[in-house]
């Protein structure tokens, strides 16, 4: 079983049991309030093989979320990524951004549990963290469950297709 309560900076064997090349290949978004670490994060996925699509922000000047969200959902929608991760304060607008964008599941986790949980039972694409919630390495830590997950299919994918089902729904209703 994958663990569920370590904090602290995963070992590099732990995340790089996979060639880069059967490592999804992520998309990184972040606002000025996630931007820090996903500075940080980027270095360390880079530094453990996986391929990773900057999508900015480029700095701690203020800037909107959803812009960033919306910019890593498409690439995931668009097949250009197989999973993003979004880091602003909280994850919170984050995920609410990025979840409007058809096919997209966004989850919030803030701890390596629900994040791996996200994956096996949600197949959730895309992650969202909170930089004013985790540090730097509690990120890490996050985001490598998640990414080293994987969706466990069966009874789980009748009920994503439940959601999916939504995306088919016209926008707006009378
Ligand atoms: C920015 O101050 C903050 O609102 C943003 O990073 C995020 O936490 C929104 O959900």
């Amino acid at each position: 079983m994958a663990r569920t309560d370590r904090i602290g900076f995963p070992s590099m064997m732990e995340s790089s049991g996979k060639s880069s090349a059967q490592k999804p290949r992520i998309a990184l978004g972040a606002d000025h309030a996630g931007f820090q670490a996903k500075e940080s994060l980027k270095k360390y996925l880079e530094s453990a093989g996986y391929d990773v699509s900057d999508e900015g922000a480029w700095s701690e000047e203020s800037v909107d979320y959803p812009d960033f969200a919306i910019k890593v959902a498409r690439r995931v929608q668009q097949g250009h990524n197989d999973l993003g991760i979004l880091v602003c304060g909280t994850g919170i607008g984050m995920a609410m951004a990025a979840n409007k964008v058809g096919g997209v599941r966004a989850a919030v986790a803030h701890d390596a549990l629900t994040a791996r949980m996200s994956r096996e039972h949600n197949d959730a694409n895309v992650l969202a963290l909170g930089a004013r919630v985790l540090d730097e390495h509690q990120i890490i830590d996050v985001a490598v469950s998640f990414l080293t997950a994987q969706f466990a299919g069966g009874r789980h994918q009748r009920r994503i297709d439940k959601i999916s089902e939504l995306d088919q729904e016209p926008k707006h209703r009378e």
